[in-house]
């Protein structure tokens, strides 16, 4: 075999050091199946003093010396974050290095620039780490699906949410005590809010976007709520009604008033969703996304979405992929935002809600609920009443409407003297 291709590797914290390893153990079947050695030129950390494992004639400090280094012919960026790592892949691709990535944050918020600069320089841009960890779903979307029409992806694309949902429905727990727990076996940082209040899906979720629909959609585009108003009691509702709740990212074309498709809506929120759905069985911190297109039919993708190995993998296949590519003398396909569709507001994406009442059991009660329902254009699809002496339970699931009808309806329900409570509010996807 001729010259190794050279790797420079940013970062080296859980998942750099895997991506090393990795790198060193299967380095003669990788240089088997690439047709050429890979070898690693340097690794860009803060602090080389905490890196022992690493021979300290590979460490630097100066990470943009490194990528421009004109030996490099790959990089491998796996520190996270907007800066240094923009700059950085930048200066990279500028360099004509090909890049692979694992930072979804870089991603949903610079998606577009980055890849008209690898367009521009003839280089790849590979990201498969930056969602659902191991497991593969940007390639399917990019390349296997390529000659399909999208309608929906839906994932739980955060294994931490995901474990403190599960840990609520096992025992019954509160939001709080999950976390706790959570954080206690090591799932979640001791700072949560990146995962608990949807950032970290909601990066994902612009991401998946963009590859499914071929249109640019920015972190700053999706509709976010995180996990921490979902109640022990919106647990046991869902369950009532053979429902499990889960943080869902959702992407999914929307017809306008005319019929016709004319935009997108990206949203992450929690949600009831059937204990029949595939994704309902996805417990713990594992991660899954649901695809619906035209001709396939419905696709699941199931595995471990975070983690030094299994994010390495992600990382690795990428860059075998690109090193393949850089031999053939060519760039692997890019993303394409030739569709250009327009992201929709929340307020006009047509949802379903699902909203426990206490109220006075007494005549009239449901017929003034009903008319706040009716007053916001929003139809009732069922309505139960659980009695309890002169109180009684309603739990009412609506048909979709828009978002802003079923919100002004919780407020309208909130104000009216017959309403004791508004006890359960949450959305509802996956129902027929
Ligand atoms: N913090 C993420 C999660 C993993 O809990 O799934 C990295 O994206």
């Amino acid at each position: 075999m001729s010259d190794a291709l050279k790797v420079a590797l940013l970062g080296c914290g859980t998942v750099g050091s895997a991506v090393l390893r990795l790198l060193s153990e299967q380095s003669d079947d990788l240089a088997a199946r690439i047709g050429r050695r890979v070898e690693v030129a340097g690794v860009a950390v803060r602090r080389p003093d905490r890196h022992p494992e690493v021979p300290a004639d590979l460490l630097t400090t100066d990470a943009h010396a490194l990528v421009t280094r004109p030996d490099v012919d790959l990089v491998v960026e796996v520190i996270g974050g907007i800066e240094p790592a923009r700059s950085l892949l930048l200066a990279a691709i500028g360099a004509g290095k090909s890049v692979v990535s694992a930072n979804k944050a870089l991603l949903a918020d610079d998606g577009v620039a980055l890849h008209a600069a690898a367009s521009a320089a003839g280089v790849d841009l590979y990201y498969e780490a930056a969602v659902a960890g191991a497991i593969p779903l940007l390639r399917p979307l990019r390349e296997s699906l390529a000659g399909d029409q999208l309608r929906r992806v839906v994932g739980i694309v955060n294994g931490t949410t995901n474990y403190i949902l599960s840990r609520m429905a096992e025992t019954g727990a509160g939001f709080g005590e999950a976390l706790a727990e959570a954080t206690e076996a090591g799932y979640a940082e001791a700072d949560p809010t990146a995962d608990v209040d949807g950032f970290d899906a909601a990066a994902k979720a612009a991401i998946l976007a963009s590859l499914a629909f071929h249109s640019p959609v920015t972190a700053a585009d999706v509709y976010r709520e995180g996990i921490s108003a979902v109640s022990a009691t919106d647990v046991a509702r869902a369950a009532e009604i053979g429902c499990t709740v889960k943080l869902l990212a959702i992407c999914e074309r929307v017809a306008g008033a005319d019929g016709a498709d004319d935009g997108v809506a990206v949203r992450v929120h929690p949600a009831m969703i059937p204990t029949t759905h595939p994704l309902a069985a996805v417990g713990g911190a594992f991660n899954a996304v649901f695809v619906e297109a035209e001709a396939a039919g419905e696709l699941m993708f199931y595995g471990r979405g975070a983690g030094g190995q299994p994010t390495a993998s992600a990382v690795l296949g990428d860059l075998v992929a690109v090193a393949r590519n850089r031999l053939a003398g060519a760039a692997g396909p890019g993303t394409t935002g030739y569709a250009g569709l327009t992201v929709r507001s929340m307020a006009d994406t047509p949802t379903r809600y699902h909203i426990s009442l206490d109220v006075a059991d007494k005549p009239g009660v449901l017929a003034t609920v009903a008319h706040e329902f009716a007053a916001q254009g929003v139809s009732i699809a069922t309505v139960r009443q659980d009695g309890h002496g002169e109180a009684a339970t309603l739990v009412i699931v609506t048909h979709r409407a828009p978002d802003a009808a079923l919100a002004a309806t919780v407020t309208r329900l909130r104000e009216m003297s017959a309403v004791r409570g508004v006890t359960s509010v949450l959305r509802v996807e996956g129902l027929s």
